[in-house]
């Protein structure tokens, strides 16, 4: 039966986010509803907010969560009702060539649930951000958005592995390949920076040079892993960096702010055929022009790094079990703990910088 909860609203461009009361309904064919336990805050909800992604609205916002399956619908096997799950924005199809290929985060014919949840006082369908909306009691998604996990976790821990964590763990340990003995730099030292700080970290990086333009910043960085720290506002990065690793340059280096001088930054901080990794999102606009005869002299690689190359699958259990063990901390992403009627105060917090994240906690 069709179930009534609380969920956060974006109504429309720029307005306020507000809690209303939203109608799941029942899952249907490979579908699970979840009774969300932890959703954090994410860059994301915020330009769904602000109608940087389009301009569906309404939108049920949050997808950085973990929960508890209620229910599930015809055919689902992989998960049942009771089990702990972190939720992920992308079901892969499973059949096309980037998946048979081994590299499903290219897939782009994802089967998340369709979009069948609507505003109770109006019966408005509602858009869920990134296809999962758990700013809510619960939520209907597709069962291959559900990986199971141990239960022993923390929920507003677990919760982050559903996005920007796993992006900066990924970017370092699945797409550079940072490995033991490894130099590696970290350009932008946010929620994404850090977790890939701490993945270097994890990984055996010999050393993880950390830069940011906020001493602020760079001191949380030291505690996720940082063993150097550069502030480039007054020092150039590419010198720092150079000097660091005995006049070299970092074999991976990571950009995670998204913008065109850190990506060059990143581009002249590695050493000769080492690696650089763009997690950072740009924006359309944004143009990079570099020296052809550099990009053939230095030799190495560039990469993307979509979702940190994750497979839900493989990488959410392991880095639970990596947490559960004390061998990787990732409860310190999370700054504090909110309610769902707090996530406009959340996003002025991020705003400011003062937060890693801020975690709806249900
Ligand atoms: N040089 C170095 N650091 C910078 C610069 C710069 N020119 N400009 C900004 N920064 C730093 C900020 O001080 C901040 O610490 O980059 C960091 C960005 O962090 P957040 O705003 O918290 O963003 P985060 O959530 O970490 O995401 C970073 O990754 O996944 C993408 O969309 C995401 O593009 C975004 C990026
Ligand atoms: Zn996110
Ligand atoms: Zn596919």
């Amino acid at each position: 039966m069709a179930q009534e909860v609380r969920g956060v609203i974006a109504p429309g461009k720029d307005e306020p986010v507000r809690i209303e009361t939203i109608v799941v309904p029942d899952p249907g064919p490979g579908e699970a509803v979840v009774k969300i336990q932890a959703c954090g805050v994410c860059h994301t909800d915020l330009h769904y907010k602000q109608g940087g992604i389009n301009d569906e609205f309404p939108f049920l916002l949050g997808h950085e969560a973990a929960g508890v399956v209620e229910s599930v619908g015809a055919g689902v096997t992989d998960v049942a009702p009771g089990d702990f799950v972190i939720l992920n924005w992308r079901a892969v199809c499973g059949k096309c060539r980037a998946c048979r290929r081994g590299r499903p985060w290219y897939c782009f014919d994802t089967h998340n649930a369709e979009q069948r949840m609507t505003l109770a006082s109006t019966g408005q369908e509602l858009s869920p951000a990134l296809g999962i909306g758990a700013f809510a009691e619960k939520t209907l998604v597709a069962a291959g958005q559900c990986t199971k996990v141990d239960p022993a976790v923390p929920a507003e821990v677990a919760g982050l592995l559903g996005c920007g964590v796993m992006a900066g763990i990924g970017a370092a340990i699945n797409t550079g390949n940072v490995g033991r003995g490894d130099t590696v730099a970290v350009i932008g030292c946010g929620g994404v920076g850090d977790a890939a700080i701490a993945g270097s970290y994890l990984a055996g990086a010999s050393k993880v040079i950390a830069v940011d333009i906020d001493d602020r910043k760079l001191e949380t960085a030291r505690t996720m892993g940082a063993t150097h720290t550069v502030n480039s506002r007054g020092t150039d990065p590419v010198e720092a960096i150079r000097e660091l690793t005995g006049g070299f340059g970092a074999d991976v280096v990571i950009e995670a702010v998204g913008r065109p001088e850190t990506y060059r930054q990143a581009f002249y901080a590695r050493d000769l055929a080492g690696t650089v990794v763009l997690v950072g999102v740009p924006t359309p606009e944004m143009k990079l022009e570099l020296p052809l005869l550099d990009v053939f002299g230095r030799g190495g690689s560039l990469k993307s790094s979509w979702y940190g190359d994750c497979l839900p699958s493989r990488d959410f259990p392991m880095l639970v079990d990596l947490h559960l063990q004390g061998r990787l901390d990732l409860g310190k992403f999370v700054t504090e703990t909110i309610r769902l009627d707090e996530v406009e105060r959340a996003f002025d917090r991020m705003h400011a910088g003062d937060v890693l994240r801020s975690v709806v906690v249900l």
